[in-house]
């Protein structure tokens, strides 16, 4: 289904404002698109980007392609596991006793979750306490996937672990330990799926962009894959080789060292991913607010809406006023505490009551603002699922 006033607008009618939701539709036409650009590789579901169990268990169910969970923390890994769900991998390095104790019971219960590392000192932390809870702890090596060009840093800064060097130490310093396992590498590219490269109006900054991730991506993915054969050579063998993200599924399954890739923000295709060359986004997640008063001719002022993104602090990181049509939000107030002016094009005439479409910058930050998602399949509002904030769970 196509977004349009007039079905939100009836779907919603008689919910309380403001609501956010998930249009069913357009979330199974975006799982079945991120199948089909991740060719032949399975896709590992990234929970930070999606934030709510009954649509990761819809995502996983709806193919055997999608196959076990990203989480953000182990605390979060350790809940879906008590839930039921198998095969976790924690993307971030985490050292946190309770929530490591959490971890460890789960897998003396038999579940997988493999924990990230990109440090001896988070390697000895971890075989401390699994040594301590009498368990094999599987733990992954996080691969830098950076490109360091002249005078600019392409991409994040997070793993010190540049290469093979680097990486074959740490794979020794955890095979040191009786109480560890190692178990995978997970190299993102983030610069390559975390960045448009397209966007209407920028075609310069989109242009240099672009040229930035056509040659990263040869150098990031020659790493990736060297790294890889270093550490079969010395022995180690690899459950899984994991990378990429949503907006970077065609360039990462190039490396065929890769043997998953991972995808979340493609579920409900926020308004950060609008304009990638890659692929054309089909929004399935929003929210709406109510217009509660009408300032003047061409505003309407709405309850609730400040629901900034994370990231570096900036016009793109506000929600996007979505539907009507042509409605943006006033420079001068932007998106507020408890209220929200939206100009309105002409032709538009909301009155208070009427709901207003957002579309949030990031993906699962929405579920970090509502209770529940409205659940939307052919123009109505078929379900409600709990976010995890709906299920009393804040991991940061
Ligand atoms: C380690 C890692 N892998 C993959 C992704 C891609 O997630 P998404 O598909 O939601 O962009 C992210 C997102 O930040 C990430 O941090």
């Amino acid at each position: 289904m196509s977004a349009d006033y007039d079905t939100y607008r009836r779907a919603l009618a008689g919910r309380r404002l403001p609501a956010a939701f998930v249009d069913l539709d357009a979330l199974d036409a975006n799982l079945a698109d991120l199948r089909r650009r991740a060719g032949e590789l399975p896709i590992r579901l990234v929970t930070k980007s999606v934030r709510c169990v009954a649509i990761l268990r819809r995502a996983l169910a709806s193919s055997p392609r999608f196959q076990g969970l990203m989480c953000y923390s182990p605390a979060e890994a350790a809940w879906l596991a008590s839930l039921g769900f198998d095969d976790l991998l924690v993307a971030y390095p985490s050292v946190e006793p309770d929530d490591l104790r959490a971890v460890a019971a789960q897998v003396r219960a038999g579940r997988s979750i493999t924990l990230m590392v990109d440090s001896a000192a988070q390697v000895r932390r971890i075989a401390a306490n699994a040594r301590d809870e009498g368990i094999v702890q599987p733990l992954a090596i996080d691969l830098d996937m950076s490109s360091d060009f002249p005078g600019l840093h392409f991409g994040v800064l997070r793993s010190p672990v540049g290469g093979v060097d680097a990486a074959l130490a740490l794979a020794a310093e955890i095979v040191r330990h009786p109480s560890l396992r190692l178990d995978g590498l997970m190299g993102y590219e983030s610069q390559i799926a975390g960045l448009m490269d397209d966007v209407p109006g920028q075609a310069l900054r989109s242009a240099v962009i672009r040229w930035l991730k056509h040659r990263s991506i040869p150098e990031v993915n020659e790493r990736r894959r060297a790294t890889v054969a270093a550490l079969k050579a010395a022995g180690h063998a690899l459950r899984f080789v994991n990378g990429g993200g949503s907006g970077s599924l065609e360039s990462t399954r190039a490396d065929a060292s890769v043997t998953e890739l991972a995808a979340g923000s493609g579920l409900y295709v926020p308004a950060l991913f609008d304009h990638y060359r890659a692929f054309e986004a089909r929004p399935a997640a929003g929210f709406a607010v109510a217009v509660t008063r009408v300032p003047r001719p061409g505003i309407v002022t709405c309850a609730g809406g400040g629901y900034p993104a994370s990231g570096p602090g900036g016009a793109d990181r506000m929600p996007r006023p979505w539907l009507p049509e042509g409605c943006r939000l006033v420079g001068t107030e932007g998106a507020g505490e408890v209220q929200t002016p939206v100009r309105v094009p002409a032709g538009v005439s909301l009155a208070p009551g009427d709901p207003l479409l957002f579309r949030h910058a990031k993906a699962g930050e929405l579920c970090e603002r509502f209770n529940e998602l409205l659940l939307i399949a052919g123009g109505r509002v078929v379900d409600t699922a709990p976010t995890y904030r709906g299920d009393g769970r804040c991991f940061f």
